[in-house]
């Protein structure tokens, strides 16, 4: 099997130490492992098989440009039917063939990733993968597209707005219009976001309308398309789906308590100060069955596939509504979806094999 990480996402040095943990706890008596990461700008590069040089250090972050074997050359997967041989090609030299690959694991987060492209490629090359397929990836990613489907599917979203690039590009006053109609609706402040992005960024929390624009520039860095959120108020609960032999179960739920340093959940606070989430969530029996009912409905809405992880507000008026859902949530053995398993009797090891397992299961092709 073939572990792919990195990537061209702002995510790409979480996806390393994710990447780590994952090719840690996989069992090397039943699976053979490949490493492969890619670099920021794209590049398929060999990678050591070395795990212990994935970790975060001294708060510095590690990537795959430190971890290649060769400036150059690119792994290649095949893409005709019923090859699954894997070849490193260098300039100038005879390709090497690598081994065949059975089941790819893409532990990459963000654009480039998780967002449907990787998954098409993988499609391509007929090689089975964990998690979530094309739509459903390019689905979950999409903060526009995610709620129009859970809305459509009857689960509870919040006030939303979308700019899209050729409104802000041709007539921003309108655009800026829009968001102050809808402000007057809904009430300062609002988040602005990047349709297509996570890990918080590119978000901001807009407390008026002299902070707007800053904050419409800065989430444009990362999608031209934006969307402008509600404010909501309450407790974030996060429940995760794991896809066992008869489907998808829900994990116990956990809190995200507020982090006082910073104003919302953003990088900082999820990665560097290693935010502590409440596991499992203290919520009444009905909120619990409530929340999960909802994350596998989530689930099912989006036809995901192996994981995922559903994020919620829960209001102060007792209902819940869902944020949005990671096709390829956060994984290291301390991220929330691994120990909200952990809580639910299934360890981090066991996770691993599970998602694997279940890849395995599926066929390639439509399914
Ligand atoms: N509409 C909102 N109301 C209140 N807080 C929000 C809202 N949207 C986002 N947040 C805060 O910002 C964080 C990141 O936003 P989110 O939409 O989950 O983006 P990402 O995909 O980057 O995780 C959330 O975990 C929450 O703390
Ligand atoms: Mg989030």
């Amino acid at each position: 099997m073939a572990v792919v990480f990195g990537g061209r996402s702002s995510e790409h040095t979480i996806s390393v130490v994710t990447a780590g943990a994952v090719l840690r706890a996989i069992d090397r008596d039943k699976y053979d492992v490949l490493p492969i990461g890619i670099t920021s700008d794209g590049r398929w590069a060999l990678t050591a098989d070395e795990p212990e040089r994935m970790a975060i250090a001294d708060r510095v972050l590690p990537s795959v440009e430190g971890l290649a074997e060769t400036a150059e050359g690119s792994v290649l997967l095949p893409v005709e039917q019923g090859n699954r041989e894997v070849v490193y090609a260098e300039p100038g030299a005879v390709p090497k063939a690598l081994g065949e690959v059975d089941v790819v694991f893409p532990m990459l987060h963000g654009p480039y990733g998780e967002d449907g492209t990787l998954q098409g490629l993988l499609e391509l090359s007929g090689v089975p993968y964990v998690g979530a397929g094309v739509l459903a990836s390019a689905v979950g990613m999409d903060k526009e597209y995610m709620k129009r489907v859970f809305a459509s599917f009857g689960l509870p979203v919040g006030p939303y707005e979308v700019i899209r690039p050729r409104e802000w590009e041709q007539d921003p006053a309108a655009a800026r219009k829009k968001i102050v109609d809808f402000a007057g609706d809904h009430g300062w402040p609002v988040f602005v976001k990047p349709a297509r992005a996570g890990s918080s960024i590119g978000i901001s929390k807009v407390e008026d309308l002299a902070g707007l624009d800053e904050a419409i520039e800065e989430a444009r860095r990362h999608d031209p398309k934006i969307l402008v959120e509600a404010l909501l108020r309450g407790r974030e609960i996060e429940c995760g789906v794991l896809e066992f032999e008869d489907g998808p179960r829900a994990s116990v739920p956990a809190e995200i308590p507020p982090v006082s340093t910073h104003d919302f959940y953003d990088f900082e606070a999820k990665y560097i100060d290693a935010a502590d989430g409440v596991v499992p969530a203290p919520l009444t029996e009905e909120q619990t069955a409530r929340v999960r009912e909802l994350a596998v409905r989530a689930f099912e809405a989006v036809s995901c596939e192996g994981l995922v992880r559903a994020d919620f507000f829960l209001l102060d008026s007792g209902e819940f509504v869902i944020n949005e859902i990671n096709t390829m949530p956060g994984f290291t053995p301390i991220s929330m979806y691994p120990r909200m398993w952990e809580a639910s009797g299934v360890s981090y090891p066991e996770l691993v094999d599970r998602l694997i397992q279940a890849a395995l299961r599926r066929s390639t092709g439509l399914r």
